[in-house]
């Protein structure tokens, strides 16, 4: 069951290598789009700034992860792009690109270095200066807050994520960010794939901060609990978009303008025969990945085959929490990857995980193996090279 777990999840991975091939010699131009239509580009801080000891800021998560040699190709990142040295050289060719838009993610670390409290100026600065380039270029400002790189003082105060206490640790953040920035910011993604992320983190064990449980890690990790840990994650991260977005509704929209939503992983799943489980199969998947976020957001609750499936595993949101966090969104942000055939896979009795709730097999075309006997890629390092 780890195994079939794992692979679920290194299937996800590799595709991303995938897209880039398909994506060439499509043969379309500016012109078979809508004006209002705009095209862009992005990053995300970690894998784009580098200068991670430079001008206050402290380590993320993802330092701590990448320090600790966890990585298989052992690499951090420590320069990663040279974003924070070369900003200025990159907005130039974004514009000479002819880009209308770029979103990038702030390092909460970098801006606050305790992690709530004090803003640390030279972060504050560089962010300014970024802003104020792209909008001297006629180049739209997309951020996106919280990217997989949560201040490391945080984790280890109270476990990150998994702690209710991130919600107001993450409202200030946000706070902080709407008031210095948003004059100038189109639009706010709140996190960045919370639908993936989260499994990374503590499903499988492959993304900071490296919690699984046997037998489901792709990895061993020293703590955590995979049948249980990555919904109070997703529970607590919704609370937190929420509670930010209110925020930002209530104090700051009318005069900035911008939108606020969230951004969510995203493959299409299409069934792999016509046959009444595999159709319902295909529909637990999207409930699953799609609707473990996306319906709270819009519905106030989390879809019922999660419940029903889940049970007590899954947190259930009181009145209020569901009040606040229903219509909590301007836009969905769709990162689209790939599609996959879906088949069923009876649910598992016993201990189960995220994927072993969902409870179905994934293929990439129609003739590949099942997921749970595909070889495994060590596809995971590239999340330190793509923008993912
Ligand atoms: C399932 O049914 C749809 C609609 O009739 C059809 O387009 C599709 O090809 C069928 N798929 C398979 C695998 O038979």
């Amino acid at each position: 069951m780890g195994g079939a777990s794992a692979s679920f999840f290194y299937l996800l991975l590799s595709l991303l290598w995938v897209q880039d091939a398909a994506a060439t010699g499509l043969g379309s131009t500016r012109s078979d789009f809508p004006q209002e239509f705009v095209f862009g580009a992005g990053t995300s801080a970690y894998q784009y700034e580098g200068a991670v000891v430079e001008d206050g800021r402290s380590p993320s998560s993802w330092d701590t992860f990448t320090h600790a040699g966890k990585m298989p190709d052992k690499s951090t990142g420590d320069v990663a792009a040279d974003g924070y040295h070369k900003y200025m050289e990159d907005v130039k060719r974004m514009y000479e690109t002819g880009l209308e838009a770029y979103r990038f993610s702030i390092s909460w670390s970098r801006l606050i270095p305790n992690g709530r409290g004090a803003v640390n100026p030279k972060g504050l600065q560089y962010y300014n200066n970024l802003i104020d380039e792209l909008v001297n270029h006629g180049i739209q400002v997309h951020i996106t807050l919280h990217h997989l790189d949560l201040p490391q003082i945080l984790e280890d105060e109270y476990g990150g994520w998994l702690s209710p206490r991130i919600i107001e640790d993450f409202t200030a953040y946000a706070d902080v960010c709407f008031g210095e920035f948003g004059d100038r910011v189109a639009s706010w993604t709140t996190v960045n794939e919370p639908n993936i992320g989260i499994l990374a983190s503590y499903d499988v064990g492959t993304f900071p901060p490296g919690r699984c449980s046997d037998p489901f890690g792709a990895t061993k990790c020293t703590a955590g609990d995979s049948t249980v840990e990555p919904y109070i994650a997703a529970h607590n991260t919704l609370m937190a978009h929420a509670s930010a977005v209110s925020l930002y509704r209530k104090k700051y929209q009318a005069m900035q303008k911008g939108v606020v939503g969230i951004s969510i992983y995203s493959f299409w799943s299409y069934p792999l025969t016509n046959s009444t489980v595999d159709l319902a199969a295909t529909r637990r998947c999207k409930d699953f990945f799609f609707g473990w976020i996306l319906d709270p957001l819009v519905f106030g609750d989390y879809p019922e085959v999660m419940k029903k499936i889940v049970g007590s595993r899954l947190p259930p949101f009181t009145e209020v929490q569901s009040e606040l966090i229903k219509g909590s969104l301007d836009f969905i942000g769709i990162n689209h990857y790939y599609s996959l055939y879906v088949n069923d896979r009876p649910l598992e009795i016993g201990v189960r995980d995220y994927s072993a709730d969902m409870s179905v097999i994934f293929r990439g075309s129609r003739t590949d193996p099942p997921s749970g006997q595909v070889k495994r890629t060590p596809c995971h390092q590239c999340v330190l090279q793509r923008s993912y």
